[in-house]
């Protein structure tokens, strides 16, 4: 289960990141060139809020069976044991609640220059914080 687990977290991670990059990106060029926001923007946006939806409940499952996650919860002065049981998750779970707000908020929005305005900013957040605390060591 462990391996597996690990291994999926991993792979997983490729995609939810990428998806989430050209998200923004997207986002940001609409917001430049004012563009109308379309169902292809729109879809665009819901592939990342997805990906980073399924890599939250993967790491969720993984925190509990990795002896890096919930096992190593309290070693405070090993800073890797210290990222992988606390700051990555915490943080990456405060960076998928921006994501969400981003999409409930883009919803509510008739405008297209705030709906990429809003994309750009809480989707940006929330790939910045995710890029601050990624365990770059176990991953490559
Ligand atoms: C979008 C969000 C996330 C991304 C992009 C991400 C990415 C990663 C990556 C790249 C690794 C290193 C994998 C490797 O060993 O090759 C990792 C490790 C880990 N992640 Fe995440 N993660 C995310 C969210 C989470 C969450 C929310 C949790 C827990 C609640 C979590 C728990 C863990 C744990 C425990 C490890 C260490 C696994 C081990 O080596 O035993 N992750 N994560």
């Amino acid at each position: 289960m462990y391996p597996f687990l690990k291994q999926l977290h991993s792979g997983w991670a490729y995609l939810a990141l990428l998806l989430l990059l050209f998200a923004v990106i997207n986002s940001i060029i609409g917001l430049t060139s004012k563009k109308e926001f379309t169902a292809k923007d729109r879809k665009i946006s819901l592939f990342a809020l997805i990906g980073t939806h399924t890599q939250l409940l993967i790491g969720l499952i993984l925190y509990f069976v990795s002896p890096l996650g919930k096992d190593a919860f309290g070693q405070m002065s090993n800073a890797a044991l210290r990222l992988t049981s606390l700051e990555h998750p915490l943080i990456n779970l405060i960076a998928i609640v921006l994501i969400t707000i981003g999409w409930s908020k883009h919803k509510k929005l008739i405008n297209s220059e705030a709906k990429f305005k809003t994309f750009a900013i809480y989707y940006g957040l929330g790939l910045i914080l995710i890029l601050s605390r990624i365990p770059w060591s176990l991953w490559f």
